[in-house]
C-alpha cells in the first residue's frame, strides 16, 4: 500500500527500514524519503514504526521474572 503519496513510498519500504534500525520519523526520512514532504502520512509512518516496536519488544513472562516457572 502506497503510505507517501509525496515521495511515493510503499508501506513495505518503510517497514523494512524501521526492521534495519530506522526507529524515528527523521530516520525514515532520510532513508527512504517518506513523510519529508507535505507531512500528511506522518500518522502513518508513526503506526508502522510502532508497529515495528512491537514485533520486536520481548514479551517476558512475570512469572519467569520472579522465577517462579520451572
Ligand atoms: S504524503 Fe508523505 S510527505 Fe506528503
Amino acid at each position: 500500500m502506497l503510505i507517501c503519496h509525496c515521495k511515493k513510498v510503499m508501506d513495505s519500504t518503510i517497514r523494512e527500514a524501521a526492521r534495519n534500525g530506522a526507529k524515528s520519523r527523521g530516520l525514515i526520512g532520510r532513508v527512504c524519503g517518506a513523510g519529508t514532504g507535505c507531512g500528511g502520512c506522518l500518522p502513518a509512518v508513526d503506526e508502522i514504526l510502532e508497529d515495528v516496536r512491537d514485533e520486536s519488544a520481548v514479551h517476558v513472562s512475570p512469572l519467569r521474572i520472579l522465577g517462579a516457572t520451572g
